[in-house]
C-alpha cells in the first residue's frame, strides 16, 4: 500500500492523475489538494507519511524548487513526480538536483506512470522494514487495567511520539480492546482472521484490522472464548512474519491467559509488563503470574511491574507491595476514575479526552520508559514542521 499526495493546479489535471491512478493495479491510497507546489510546507504533516508526491502545477518556477527540494529532503522514503507541459533543459536539471526523480509530461504516457508507480510501490516494500519492538501486557487477576493501559500507551506511540503501532487483543475471554479506542464495530476480529490464515496476505490483514489512528491498527479479540480455543501459536507466527516488520511497535494484550499462543508473543517480547493493583488478591494473582513467567525462563530484566490505580494513602504500601511481588514496581499509574470512566464509556482513547489529566501524563511516562526518546531536532523550516513533536522524557516516578 503505497500513500500519495497530489497537488495539482487544475481539476483537469487531477482527474487525468486520478483516472491513471484509478486503472492502475499498485494499491494505495489517494491524497488530493489543489495548490502550488511552493505551499508544499503547507502540507508538512501529510508529507511526513507519503510515499509518493505528485507535484502538477502549471505554473512551476525553478524558484518553486526550493519547497520540493526541502520535502524530498526531510521525508526519507518520499519520491517526487512532477508533471508538466513542457520542461526546459535547465528546469529539468534543477528538478534533478532537487531529487525529483521521475518527470512526465501532459498528456501522462499510462505505461510510464504504471512503471514509476510500481517503482514506488518496490521501493517501499523493501525500505519498510521497521523496528517491531514488541511489547506485551498481562495481569494474574481480572479487572487491574490491562487493556486500558496497552490500548492507551498503543495511542500514546502512534499519537504522541509517531510510531507506527500495531495493537493486538489477544485476550481470550472479553477481547475489548478495540471497544477502548473506537466506536466502529471491527470487520473481523483475530479469530475470523487465524480461521482463514491460508488467506493471509498484506491485503487481507489490512481489511482484518481497525485504522483507529493514521499510525494506529487494532487487530480486536476473538470476543468468543470458543473460537478463542481454535486459536493458535503456528498462526500468531505467521501473522507475525507478515506484519512485523511495518510497525514499529506490536502491542499485545494478553489478559490473563498464560498457553502456547500467549507465549508465543511473550517470546517475542522485548518487555513483559505485568499490571496489578494495591489489593492483596491482585498481589497473589501478581506474584502468581511473575512466579510463572520466571519459571518459564523470561528475564527479570524484560518484567516490569505497573502498578494500576496506585493511591498513595492506600491501605497496601509500596513497601507491602515490594515485599509481595518480590520486585519494585517499575511504574505506578494513578487512579483517576473520572478521566478513565469517561474514555471507557464513550470508547476512546484518553489523549482524545482527557490530555491533562494525571493518568494520560502517567501514561506518557511509561510510554517513555517503555522506549525513551531519542532527541535529534533538525532546524530548517521543514525539518521542524515534520519533525516528531519533542516531549521532555519525565524522570520515572512514583504518580501520585
Ligand atoms: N488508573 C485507573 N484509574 C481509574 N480507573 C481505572 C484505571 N485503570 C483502569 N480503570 C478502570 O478499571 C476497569 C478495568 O480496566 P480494564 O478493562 O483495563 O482491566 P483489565 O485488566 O483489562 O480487565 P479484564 O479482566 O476485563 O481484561 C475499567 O472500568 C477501567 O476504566
Ligand atoms: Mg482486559
Amino acid at each position: 500500500m503505497i500513500d500519495i499526495l497530489l497537488i495539482s493546479s487544475s481539476d483537469e489535471h487531477e482527474r487525468e492523475v486520478k483516472a491513471l491512478l484509478a486503472a492502475s493495479d499498485v494499491r494505495h491510497r489517494l491524497h488530493s489538494e489543489r495548490g502550488a507546489a511552493k505551499q508544499l510546507p503547507r502540507y508538512a504533516e501529510r508529507i511526513k507519511k507519503t510515499d509518493l508526491l505528485i507535484v502538477a502545477d502549471t505554473s512551476l518556477v525553478v524558484g518553486d524548487l526550493a519547497a520540493i527540494e526541502e520535502a524530498i529532503g526531510h521525508a526519507s522514503n518520499l519520491t517526487c513526480m512532477l508533471v508538466a507541459s513542457a520542461l526546459k533543459t535547465d528546469m529539468l536539471m534543477a528538478a534533478m538536483r532537487a531529487g525529483v526523480r521521475h518527470v512526465l509530461s501532459w498528456p501522462i504516457d499510462a505505461n510510464e506512470f504504471a512503471q514509476e508507480l510500481q517503482h514506488v510501490a518496490g521501493k517501499k516494500t523493501s525500505s519498510a522494514r521497521r523496528e517491531g519492538r514488541v511489547i506485551s501486557f498481562a495481569s494474574g487477576r481480572g479487572g487491574a487495567g490491562t487493556t486500558l493501559i496497552a490500548t492507551n500507551l498503543a495511542y500514546a506511540f502512534a499519537a504522541a511520539r509517531d510510531k507506527r503501532v500495531l495493537l493486538v487483543d489477544l485476550d481470550q475471554q472479553f477481547g475489548d480492546a478495540s471497544l477502548l479506542m473506537t466506536e466502529k464495530t471491527p470487520a473481523s476480529t483475530i479469530a475470523d482472521l487465524f480461521a482463514q490464515i491460508e488467506r493471509l496476505d498484506a491485503a487481507f490483514f489490512d481489511a482484518c484490522v481497525s485504522h483507529v489512528h493514521a499510525n494506529l491498527d487494532v487487530l480486536a479479540g476473538a470476543g468468543d472464548p470458543v473460537k478463542a480455543t481454535e486459536m493458535r501459536a503456528s498462526h500468531l507466527e505467521r501473522l507475525l512474519a507478515l506484519v512485523r516488520d511495518q510497525y514499529d511497535v506490536v502491542i499485545f494484550d494478553l489478559g490473563q491467559t498464560i498457553n502456547p499462543l500467549a507465549l508465543h508473543a511473550l517470546d517475542q517480547s522485548e518487555s513483559i509488563c505485568v499490571v496489578a493493583q494495591q489489593t492483596i488478591p491482585q498481589l497473589h494473582a501478581g506474584r502468581r503470574l511473575l512466579d510463572i513467567l520466571g519459571a518459564l525462563g523470561y528475564s527479570a530484566s524484560k518484567m516490569h511491574l505497573l502498578v494500576n490505580q496506585y493511591e498513595k494513602g492506600a491501605q497496601v504500601d509500596l513497601a507491602a507491595i515490594e515485599e509481595a511481588l518480590g520486585v519494585k514496581p517499575a511504574h505506578l499509574l494513578p487512579r483517576d476514575e473520572k478521566s478513565a470512566l469517561q474514555a471507557v464509556n464513550q470508547g476512546v482513547p484518553l489523549l482524545t479526552i482527557a490530555k491533562g489529566s494525571s493518568l494520560t501524563k502517567s501514561l506518557g511516562v511509561l510510554a517513555a520508559f517503555l522506549w525513551p526518546e531519542a532527541a535529534a531536532p533538525s532546524k530548517s523550516m521543514f525539518g521542524r514542521l515534520l519533525a516528531p513533536k519533542q516531549r521532555a522524557v519525565q524522570q520515572l516516578k512514583p504518580s501520585h
